[in-house]
């Protein structure tokens, strides 16, 4: 069911400081800043070729990462991101084997406008998994 690894998120206290690292410092493909206030965060894609790294910071009141970054001051490793042909396939089967999905269990459109869910870590080796419809 698993495809290639989409991308790669890292939450970070200063997006923009964190991007220029990245362009300035690293010398990677690094895209504007985009906020995503649907999603509570703003977000950079770094192209690494094969795969992406996504650089998350907290966007208004209810961001989804304030948590993290209230445990992670300096930014961490938040979630993977894993692609799949048909979403709501991969859901069956997580609920036939008691794989939890976070929220309502149901596909949401994610911040790149495709269908996906989140695997909840204490299901996956403590990591956050999302799986995204291509
Ligand atoms: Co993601």
């Amino acid at each position: 069911m698993l495809g290639k690894l989409n991308h790669i998120a890292i939450a970070v206290p200063d997006i923009k400081a964190a991007a220029k690292q990245y362009k300035e410092i690293f010398g990677a493909k690094v895209s504007e800043v985009v906020e995503q206030p649907d999603h509570g965060v703003s977000t950079v894609f770094i192209d690494l070729g094969n795969t992406k790294i996504e650089l998350l910071e907290e966007l208004g009141e209810d961001s989804p990462i304030s948590n993290f970054v209230a445990k992670n001051p300096k930014g961490g490793m938040h979630h993977i991101c894993i692609e799949v042909e048909d979403i709501n396939t991969a859901i069956e089967k997580l609920n036939e084997h008691e794989v939890a999905i976070t929220g309502t269990g149901k596909p949401k459109i994610g911040a790149h406008g495709k269908p996906v869910v989140f695997l909840h870590p204490k299901d996956c080796n403590g990591t956050l998994i999302e799986l995204e419809e291509v």
